[in-house]
């Protein structure tokens, strides 16, 4: 097909984040131009179910008339103000009390940013910048996973454990070190139960910290359900082994919320579904539907304590972005809060999650799929060329892209990622009768690449 005016121009002018630029130059983009629920139009006026929320994060839809007054109200009231040198604003204090009272962490401040990277890199520096200040130097290094993802700013990316975000851009920083990943389908041994898995990754995580020196480690940081890693649901007794070590060496745990955060697993926070407490969390995404960019960490009572004791001694607190705690970014939260409890999102999604999670594991029997899984409403269908031995496509076969082109097709959007691994992850007001129906596209799709990888000759017989 020719491409549009509108996808000629986008070559000629936009570097797209996250894309093979050599495969687009050949298939042209998808211009998305409106959106309203579930759905999404792109410029021919075709519908998709956005299977995806945007990039995990428009968990109420699109058109939320509430969301787009409160952003409005907001803007003509006061557009910008900020939080530098002791300026203030209601919106900002609103948010953080509000924040603080549903954390399921003990937090004493709230710091502000606007991408789950920028928070992320918030959490690296704030650690370092205890330790100093409670005279631990040396207590600095960072435990991250394989396979997670945390983000693409310099210290985000080296915390991300995927090698696309590292290979040729020097990364990952000193500093970083990336602990097994719990995936008991991919890294468990031969019979191993999930229990055992765990308390092995558990085991491994403390001859890490002990190789290295527990006076050197200062913090774990995690996804409870990897996202872009694969959606990885971790065995159940996973956090609480993994806990027990952090404790162990005074780790300071940090759960990474920003997709898991405000209902996605069925509870407000994910690490509550994954039984753990960690000291911090990070939070984007969901905060404002993806209304307006925002993210969030919590501060820990200890934490505050040092970094005034800093201040007291060497000034300034010398951080923060200029949208940090932004008027109108704060006002859509704390709308979007005002919804989520209104509307107790996470509780309806936990109750469509049995039906979601048993759609997607009947995609578990289809012939392309090695697993199929998932938890709350977010999911994961990893294609394989050989169900038996679970041997991967070749990369280059770019099996996972043509699922989610023969979706699109049908009608839905979902993604691939960290290889053949297509994702699942709609908006949380998603209706019954929609699970269906994105089911059953993504059904036809997996057929039809089943069509193809045969006529390609891409399976093992
Ligand atoms: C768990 C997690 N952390 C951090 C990030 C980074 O957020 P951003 O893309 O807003 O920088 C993401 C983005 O997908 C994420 O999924």
């Amino acid at each position: 097909m020719p491409l549009s005016n509108l996808a000629v121009r986008d070559l000629e002018t936009l570097v797209h984040p996250y894309t093979n630029l050599a495969t687009l130059r050949e298939t042209g983009p998808l211009v998305i131009e409106r959106g309203q629920g579930v759905f999404v139009y792109d410029s021919e006026g075709k519908a998709y179910i956005e299977g995806m929320a945007g990039l995990w994060c428009t968990a109420l839809g699109y058109g939320n008339e509430e969301l787009v007054e409160a952003a409005t109200a907001q803007m003509r009231k006061l557009s910008f103000s900020h939080l530098f040198t002791g300026k203030s604003h209601d919106p900002a204090i609103e948010l953080a009390e509000r924040l603080k009272e549903i954390a399921p962490v003990p937090a004493s401040k709230v710091f502000f940013c606007s991408s789950g990277s920028e928070a992320n890199d918030t959490q690296v520096k704030l650690v370092w910048y205890m330790n100093n200040a409670l005279g631990r130097p040396k207590k600095k290094k960072i435990v991250s996973r394989l396979r997670a993802y945390h983000g693409v700013t310099i210290a985000a990316a080296s915390l991300t454990g995927l090698p696309n975000n590292h290979r040729d851009f020097d990364l990952p920083i000193a500093g970083i070190l990336h602990a097994g990943c719990p995936h008991h389908y991919r890294f468990a041994h031969d019979g191993e139960s999930e229990a055992d898995f765990a308390k092995r990754l558990a085991a491994e995580l403390e001859a890490l910290i002990l190789k290295e020196g527990p006076d050197t480690v200062a913090a774990f940081i995690a996804e409870p359900v990897m996202g872009a890693g694969g959606v990885i649901v971790p065995p159940m007794s996973y956090f609480p082994e993994v806990m027990t070590v952090c404790r162990k060496y005074d780790l300071y745990m940090i759960s990474d919320e920003v997709i898991c955060g405000f209902g996605r697993l069925g509870t407000m926070f994910g690490c509550t579904a994954l039984g753990f407490a960690p000291d911090s969390i990070t939070v984007a995404k969901a905060l404002t539907s993806a209304y307006v960019p925002l993210s969030a960490l919590t501060v820990p009572e200890t934490m505050y304590q040092a970094m005034l004791d800093e201040s007291r001694k060497i000034g300034t607190f010398g951080h923060g972005f200029t949208y940090s705690g932004h008027p109108v970014a704060a006002a859509v939260a704390l709308k979007a809060l005002d919804i989520y409890a209104r509307e107790r999102i996470a509780e309806q999604a936990a109750n469509k999650a049995p039906q979601f999670q048993m759609r997607l594991s009947a995609l578990g029997e289809h012939p392309l799929v090695g697993e199929a899984r998932g938890l709350g409403l977010v999911g994961g269908v990893e294609l394989v060329a050989d169900k038996k031995t679970k041997r991967a496509f070749d990369p280059k076969a770019g099996v996972g892209a043509r699922a989610v082109r023969l979706a699109e097709e049908e009608g839905l959007i979902v993604r691939f990622i960290a290889g053949d691994i297509v994702s699942i992850c709609p908006p949380l007001i998603i209706a019954p009768a929609e699970i269906d129906e994105l089911f059953d596209r993504l059904g036809r799709a997996l057929d039809r690449t089943l069509d193809w990888v045969k006529r390609e000759r891409l399976m093992s017989s």
